[in-house]
């Protein structure tokens, strides 16, 4: 079986995408199924989360998407301690956004280095960065589907419709099996009339292509960088259990396919 590839994406910075794909590749891991992040940010967050060391690491992202010839693809591909699998960023990631605007196919690079992968993954989450950039477009040209953190607040909406167009048009041009996994709330605060606002127009909007599980705000979370997923360092936490459904909402998508 191969791998299904889903880019966790949103433009607005500071959403809980990396929150979302180390804790949800941990979950996911966790319930059985290989699961690897693919560090797409040059902030490396992911990277650092999942623990990974990255000069210590055969190759990062970036050498497999601008030397495909010295890095074959696997090279990338490293365990972390914590279980999932990690494709890790370097700084250099940086520079990959203007040195793509120079290449051929220059969307299509990262689906083209994919389908080298040999590896037995099932899933693999892409973390992308803060923008509608390059890096986020080769990513969604990549993926199966989209997972959308959400944090609850009115400017979210904002920000949202044009994510969306964005996935419309990579849908329409170059992905035609691009589809939305979900929307996921993120930093959910039920007492907030704000929060309870958004949630309702989100779900009246979007329906079932939003997550049932959201993802409260837990301090817990914040402490990531330093300790891995929640689900390792805190296995009866709270947080480790909502991912862990918000894994099962996964799972259960595909099967249902
Ligand atoms: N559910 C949560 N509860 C509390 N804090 C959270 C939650 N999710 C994320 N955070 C914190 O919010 C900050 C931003 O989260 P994160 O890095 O996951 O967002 P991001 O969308 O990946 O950001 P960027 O756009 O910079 O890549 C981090 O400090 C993180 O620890
Ligand atoms: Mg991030």
């Amino acid at each position: 079986m191969t791998a299904t590839i889903i880019a966790i994406a949103n433009q607005k910075g500071g959403v809980g995408k990396t929150t979302t794909a180390v804790n949800l590749s941990f979950a996911l891991h966790q319930a059985g199924y290989p699961t690897a992040v693919l560090d797409f940010d040059p902030q490396a967050h992911a990277t650092k989360s999942l623990g990974v060391d990255t000069p210590s690491a055969v190759a990062s992202i970036y050498d497999v998407l601008m030397e495909p010839d010295h890095y074959p693809m696997d090279a990338a591909l490293v365990q972390s301690v914590y279980g999932p699998w990690c494709i890790p960023a370097s700084i250099h990631l940086a520079k990959a956004e203007m040195q793509l605007v120079q290449s051929l196919r220059r969307e299509m690079l990262l689906r083209k280095r994919l389908a080298t992968l040999s590896a037995g993954l099932r899933y693999i989450l892409i973390d992308c960065p803060p923008s509608l950039g390059l890096l986020t477009v080769n990513a969604l040209v990549a993926a199966d589907a989209v997972i959308v953190p959400l944090q609850c607040e009115l400017l979210a909406l904002e920000g949202l419709r044009d994510l969306l167009n964005t996935i419309r048009d990579v849908s329409a041009d170059l992905n035609p099996d691009l589809t939305l996994q979900g929307i996921l709330l993120t930093m959910f605060n039920r007492r907030a009339a704000t929060c309870r606002k958004v949630t309702s127009t989100i779900r009246e909007t979007f329906g079932a292509r939003v997550f049932n599980q959201p993802i409260p705000r837990y301090e817990e979370l914040v402490k990531m960088l330093d300790n891995g997923p929640v689900g390792h360092y805190h296995p009866g936490h709270p947080a480790a259990a909502d991912y862990s459904a918000v894994a099962q909402e996964v799972i259960a998508d595909a099967q249902a396919e």
